[in-house]
């Protein structure tokens, strides 16, 4: 049997039919679709090796079987009509043709599909998937194609790293038989991007959400606002990009007490439609921009637009350097007005149901000195500032929930009480967010004893680019469980989930921001998905020693060193 079949090579190859190298399967796969079983078991006794299985973040379960499934030019898809799980299929497609060259169609109408997305109402968590791969098929089952999308990214990573090239090359394109069931263990699995401090091109911004569709991340938070850039466009308020959007310089170094700044104008911004596209390249990948507008500090950059905001007379520059600042924005009338307009074109272009209203490191001199401040509190009953930023929050809240969306806010909005159905970042450790889940609060988890990827990845610093002082090594990132113990059953379910943040003070480029995020937020990405009790740290280690190489075919400037 087997001469038979190595004859019936011979002879496809020349007549020209899908050739390729004989040991890559092309034509192998192609006979699959056309012999009988017993032909198909033979043909499995010669079906070249699949790359061990190693997938991140880790299933939840997965059964290896013999054989491969051999992706080749005859294959095709057949996929639910709902234009959703075409987004699902396109994701396959696309990097199929990129790698392989095989431009694998849709037809629903074709007797013999090898590759089937099937709708399956039986699974209840629509980010769940399951992936049943013989030598003849590949079968993708989900409840949504958000799933199905997840079923996808692990295909992917069943492949050769080659999968992820962006021009053809030849390779044994094996998928090994396998059974996979899947789904996440958060609904929030989120990483985040300041582009305030240093800005970042949308191709950059796009490749970041293509590495985090890669590891099943599904929300994007892009910190849009800091003292020290304003990057939105927003109409109504052209000076907010055109004064707000540059600072006159970059503080470099101190020294004997004194600043030295670059002298370099530095600047740029997103208008409304590189907005738009990013957030329909986003919503391609199922990941949800949460978009960050600041308030009431870290507003310098708007307020050196709009002076009139602050409770100070301006005017005021753009920040130059990094800290904290006391011009934060003055809680007048006029202020409110600005932010609603500001707010009414944010929502207009980000459909996810949340907008993240920043509320950290709010410095109060200025209320506390401004005669109109100290008024309000007496109107309004408020016993302090902080009640006077809850107050903030609280209108701000009001109006959001007014126009359908929810408010986020770093952990200082529980300071003067919290606002009705406000959700908690938790970022100074995890206190504020299992004491806003105690209140029931929704709260994700961000704290920066282990996700804030802008610290350094190893105790060796005098080896390493400036970053912040503290360090968060790639397996502290691993170990993180989300879920504080001292949470009682009842309230858990108010963890989200986590997202790992990324402050470019020190980040000037996106290699650099490559280098700061990767691998921890691969650590993070397993940690937000895979089971508790499933996660081995020597286990991880091995995998993502295979899934560097699939980093390097992408050319992502991950730290290299931090397993060592
Ligand atoms: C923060 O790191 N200030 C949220």
């Amino acid at each position: 049997m087997r001469e038979y079949l190595f004859f019936t090579i011979l002879i496809l190859s020349a007549c020209n039919l899908p050739t390729a190298n004989k040991f890559t399967g092309d034509s192998l796969s192609f006979l699959t679709q056309e012999t009988n079983s017993s032909e198909t078991n033979e043909i499995n006794a010669i079906t070249p090796p699949t790359k061990p299985i190693s997938i991140i973040p880790m299933p939840q379960k997965i059964d290896k079987r013999d054989g491969a499934f051999i992706i080749n030019a005859q294959a095709t898809i057949r996929v639910p009509a709902d234009k959703s799980w075409h987004k699902a299929a396109a994701a396959f497609q696309q990097k199929i043709k990129k790698a392989t060259g095989f431009d694998v169609p849709i037809q629903n109408d074709s007797k013999v599909q090898s590759i089937v997305f099937e709708q399956d109402s039986s699974i209840t968590n629509p980010e769940a998937y399951s992936l049943d791969i013989t030598k003849r098929q590949i079968l993708i089952k989900a409840a949504s194609a958000k799933g199905a999308f997840y079923g996808v990214q692990t295909l992917l990573q069943l492949l050769p790293e080659t999968i992820e090239s962006s021009t053809v090359v030849k390779d044994n394109w094996a998928v090994p038989c396998c059974n996979i069931w899947d789904e996440p263990r958060y609904v929030w699995r989120g990483m985040h991007l300041d582009v305030g401090r240093h800005f970042f091109t949308t191709d950059f911004v796009k490749r970041y959400i293509d590495l985090m569709a890669m590891h099943k991340f599904n929300r994007f938070h892009w910190h849009l606002t800091e003292d020290q850039g304003w990057r939105i466009e927003i109409k109504k308020y052209p000076k907010l990009t055109e004064i707000g959007g540059y600072r006159n310089g970059t503080l470099q170094y101190i020294k004997d007490g004194e600043e030295h700044y670059d002298g370099q104008a530095y600047g740029g911004f997103y208008t409304q439609e590189q907005i738009k596209e990013v957030v329909q390249y986003a919503a391609d990948r199922f990941i949800t921009i949460v978009p960050e507008i600041e308030m009431p500090g870290h507003s310098l950059a708007a307020l050196a637009a709009y002076p009139e905001l602050s409770c100070d007379t301006g005017p005021f520059k753009t920040a130059t350097k990094w800290g904290g600042f006391r011009q934060v924005f003055c809680p007048k009338e006029e202020t409110f007005q600005f932010l609603e307009d500001v707010l009414t074109e944010v929502i207009a272009l980000f459909p996810g149901e949340y907008v993240h209203i920043g509320g950290d490191e709010v410095q109060k001199v200025s209320w506390e000195e401004s005669e109109f401040c100290q008024k309000m509190i007496q109107k309004e009953n408020l016993a302090n500032e902080n009640e006077l930023q809850s107050y903030f929050v609280r209108r701000i809240e009001k109006f959001l929930n007014q126009k359908g969306k929810k408010l986020i806010g770093w952990d200082e909005i529980l300071e003067g009480g919290l606002s009705e159905n406000a959700t908690v970042m938790s970022w100074r450790g995890e206190s504020g967010g299992i004491a806003a889940a105690k209140d029931n609060h929704d709260v994700i988890m961000s704290p920066n004893s282990h996700c804030y990827f802008d610290f350094y990845q190893t105790p060796d610093k005098a080896h390493e680019p400036q970053a912040f002082n503290a360090v968060i090594t790639l397996k502290k990132v691993y170990g993180y469980d989300p879920t504080p113990d001292d949470l009682m059953p009842d309230k858990t379910k108010h963890i989200l989930g986590a997202q790992g943040n990324v402050w470019t003070e020190y980040m000037k480029d996106s290699k650099q921001v490559e280098y700061m995020a990767f691998p921890r937020a691969i650590a993070l990405s397993e940690v937000l998905w895979t089971a508790q009790d499933q996660r081995v740290w020597t286990d991880f280690k091995g995998r993502l020693i295979e899934h560097f190489k699939r980093l390097d075919v992408l050319g992502v400037n991950y730290a290299k060193h931090v397993l060592k």
